[in-house]
This record gives C-alpha cells, sequence and structure tokens, in this order.
C-alpha cells in the first residue's frame, strides 16, 4: 500500500514539472501568429507534448563551460523564465497596467513604452515580454522580432564560404531567411542573472517550432558596438557576420567606429544537438 503511495506521489510530482516545462510553449502557441493555435484531442496534445519534452534544449546558461560550437542540451537553459514568467505580447493593455519597463538604456526604455504596439500595428516587428507570475505587473525582459535575410551575395569569399559550408552545394542561395532580433532588453533589477541568455534561448526555440508558418535558418541581429552587448551575444553562439569591424564598415560603406556589428545565429544547430 506505502510503495503504490509513493508512486502516486512521484507521479503527481513528475505531471507537475511535466506541466511547468510546456507552460512557456503553451504561451507561445497562444499568443504567436506563427504559430496558429489549432484545436486538437487531448491525444494529440499529450503526443505533442511528449515530442517536446523528447525534443534536445539547448541550454545557454552563464557560467556553463563551453564544449565546441554548441552547449550541451540541458532542461535548465530557460529554468527561470519557464517556472516564474508567462511570456506575452506587448499590447496597449498589457503596458497599461504594468509598471515602467527600465533597462538602462533611455531609447529602449522609450521603445518598448511607446513605438512597440505602432511598430506591430505597421507590421515591422511584433514585441513580446516575460512577466513575472508572482507579480504580473513586472517586465523582466522584453524583444522584438521581425522577418530579414542574411545576404551573403555582397560578402567577402572568405565570409560566404564559412556560411555556405554549413549548407548543402545544391542549396546555397544568394541569401538565407532569418529572423530578425530588432530590440532586446533585461529590466536592470534582473541583470547579470542569466535571464538575457534564457531569453535568447527561448528566441531560438520560438524560431524553429515545427508549428511555425515559414522556415528560417537564421536568426540575426545588429547588435550595439559596446562591449556587454557584444559579449552577451558571442557568450550566446551567435557569430559575426564580417570578421572585423573595418571589414563591415568598408563592405557597407559606413563610417568607423561602427555603430553596431551584424551577427548571427545559425537555427540548424539547434536541430543538431
Ligand atoms: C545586454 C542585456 C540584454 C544582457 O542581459 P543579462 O540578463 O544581463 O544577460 P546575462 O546575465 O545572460 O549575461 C550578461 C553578460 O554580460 C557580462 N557583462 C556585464 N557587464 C558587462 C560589461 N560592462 N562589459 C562586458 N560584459 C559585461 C556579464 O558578466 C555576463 O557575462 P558572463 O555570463 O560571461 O559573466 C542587458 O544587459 C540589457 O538589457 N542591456 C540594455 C539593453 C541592450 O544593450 N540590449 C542589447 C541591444 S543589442
Amino acid at each position: 500500500m506505502r510503495k503504490i503511495h509513493y508512486f502516486c506521489r512521484a507521479f503527481a510530482k513528475w505531471m507537475l514539472k511535466l506541466k511547468r516545462r510546456t507552460k512557456l510553449w503553451q504561451h507561445l502557441s497562444d499568443q504567436s501568429r506563427f504559430l496558429p493555435v489549432k484545436r486538437q484531442s487531448a491525444s494529440s496534445r499529450w503526443l505533442m507534448l511528449l515530442k517536446r519534452i523528447l525534443t534536445p534544449r539547448i541550454a545557454v546558461s552563464p557560467g556553463r563551460k563551453r564544449e565546441g560550437y554548441l552547449r550541451k542540451p540541458s532542461s535548465d537553459s530557460m529554468a527561470f523564465l519557464l517556472d516564474s514568467c508567462t511570456v506575452k505580447v506587448l499590447s496597449r493593455e498589457l503596458l497599461s497596467s504594468c509598471k515602467p519597463f527600465h533597462c538602462g538604456d533611455t531609447d529602449l526604455d522609450e521603445f518598448f513604452a511607446q513605438d512597440a504596439v505602432p511598430n506591430h500595428e505597421a507590421l515591422l516587428g511584433k514585441s513580446y515580454c516575460f512577466v513575472l507570475d508572482a507579480d504580473p505587473a513586472t517586465i523582466v525582459c522584453a524583444f522584438t522580432l521581425s522577418s530579414d535575410s542574411v545576404h551573403v551575395d555582397h560578402l567577402p569569399n572568405a565570409r560566404k564560404k564559412k556560411i555556405n559550408s554549413r549548407i548543402a552545394h545544391p542549396k546555397q542561395k544568394r541569401r538565407y531567411p532569418a529572423i530578425l532580433i530588432g530590440r532586446l532588453a533585461v529590466n536592470e533589477e534582473f541583470a547579470d542573472k542569466g535571464i538575457g541568455s534564457e531569453m535568447l534561448s527561448a528566441i531560438k526555440q520560438f524560431s524553429t517550432d515545427p508549428d511555425n508558418l515559414a522556415d528560417c535558418r537564421f536568426l540575426a541581429v545588429d547588435a550595439k558596438n559596446e562591449e556587454k552587448p557584444l559579449h552577451y551575444y558571442e557568450k550566446n553562439d551567435f557569430r559575426y557576420l564580417y570578421s572585423s569591424e573595418e571589414q563591415e564598415a568598408e563592405n557597407l560603406d559606413l563610417p568607423l567606429p561602427l555603430k553596431t556589428r551584424f551577427m548571427f545565429f545559425d537555427l540548424i544547430d539547434l536541430k543538431k544537438s
């Protein structure tokens, strides 16, 4: 009898864990136009759930030892955002019910407070945020996504080869589909705790969800040419499109120093991991 009791308790705990892990995905599916919500039977929902749990995740928690180009798959790559937050589309209603968002960069704060919603209404970029479950008026972090492409035809030969070497010859093109991370910021109260990295992990998985309307190969970002954001993207496996700032300035015919550096993440790495 006692054994049955222990078994039931363990099973209930496991179910609770399962529910938490799928919470983010349910929200992503519910909120996103990329992921149309389908009415599903209970059995197909369980099958989807199982599939998601069995899909390996990429871990990007800070302090984790780097192992080559990729980090080891791990379920804790989004632990805080999954367990303690809910992802939502940044809407007027949400903004009016939340405390002001401060990330330490006034331009970005203003963007999320004033421009993010009009931007989405003009179909120029959709903004999302993670709000704290314990205090839904607190925006923990926010990001904006739009469609983009990574152009390789004007790249210096060595750079072009580097990108094309990862794509089968018959499928090589002049440009590849990408999702642009237009804006991204973490509430300064939560900075340097790995939340930014968890957010990038979520964006990576968001971008490769099997239910997405369109495929995209790369995540792209015009990262601020400053030590912290560059280090942040590099440690999350983003790579520079151009080998140096000088090469990028020359190719884009821009004056030095550059305000931003173009960086990308190859989403195929998630499938391989
Ligand atoms: C950049 C930003 C998103 C990072 O978020 P975060 O939650 O602090 O990110 P993480 O904790 O995952 O990682 C931060 C990393 O930056 C490092 N860092 C902190 N201050 C730094 C500095 N002045 N110079 C270099 N690196 C710095 C941290 O040590 C950490 O790296 P580590 O794990 O190797 O130690 C956040 O700081 C932010 O919102 N900044 C303002 C907006 C912005 O710059 N957005 C990017 C636009 S391209």
